[in-house]
């Protein structure tokens, strides 16, 4: 199976999964969407109303402003991969449950696995916490760090920016930084994904080997 594939298949499986009690709930699960290649997927909470009426991700009022904030990093909704940490419609948007979130995380997990980005923009504590757990938000939102074989970046959620003005500039700001930061993921990942070039970068850099 493609990554396409596997994504498609894994949105059938979320349509009619009962593995926590969210599904009582729901109208429609959201799968989350994108380009299967995509090098970039955004990871937020979990479906709000519209939401759940739809079957999309953010398309509500937190889904407007993150097109303006991937508008200001020049890029389009269809250049990234969007989707949340639970696929079902927490009741009158509560929070997740440790339960509920464990349940979920096997399909966000076979999504990662299959979409294979070279960056991650965590929106949001819930899925902050999967991969940088005990961050605070408020000290490391907009910094890039190696989480395994690719970069997290977390960032705040845009609804809570929506809903708190103080925080509108900061995520702003760290969403113009992507470009650079995108292109900062590429060549460090090109080294690793291609060993060969790797080795002939190090020999073309004397001055690090006669530190040894
Ligand atoms: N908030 C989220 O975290 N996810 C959505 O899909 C919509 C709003
Ligand atoms: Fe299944 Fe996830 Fe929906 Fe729970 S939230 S029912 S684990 S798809």
């Amino acid at each position: 199976m493609n990554a396409q594939e596997t994504l498609a298949q894994i949105a059938q499986e979320v349509a009619v999964c009962k593995n926590c009690a969210l599904h009582h709930s729901r109208n429609k699960s959201v799968p989350g969407e994108g380009p299967a290649n995509a090098e970039i997927m955004l990871i937020g909470e979990g479906p709000g109303f519209y939401e759940n009426e739809q079957g999309r991700p953010f398309v509500g009022a937190a889904g407007k402003f993150l097109d303006e904030l991937l508008a200001g990093a020049g890029l389009k909704r269809s250049d990234v991969w969007i989707g949340n940490v639970v696929k079902c419609r927490p009741p009158g948007n509560r929070d997740p449950l440790p339960e509920e979130l464990a349940a979920c995380d096997v399909y966000l997990e076979r999504q990662i696995a299959a979409i294979n980005p070279k960056i991650i923009i965590t929106l949001g504590r819930f899925s902050m916490s999967k991969f940088m757990p005990g961050a605070r938000i408020s000290a490391v939102h907009g910094q890039m760090r190696r989480v395994g074989p690719r970069f997290v970046i977390a960032m705040f959620h845009p609804a809570a920016a929506l809903h708190q003005a103080s925080l509108k500039p900061a995520i702003l700001q760290d969403f113009a930084q992507l470009p650079k930061l995108l292109e900062q993921a590429r060549a460090a990942l090109g080294q690793v994904s291609a060993p060969v070039q790797e080795q002939a970068k190090v020999q073309e850099e004397p001055k690090q080997l006669t530190l040894f």
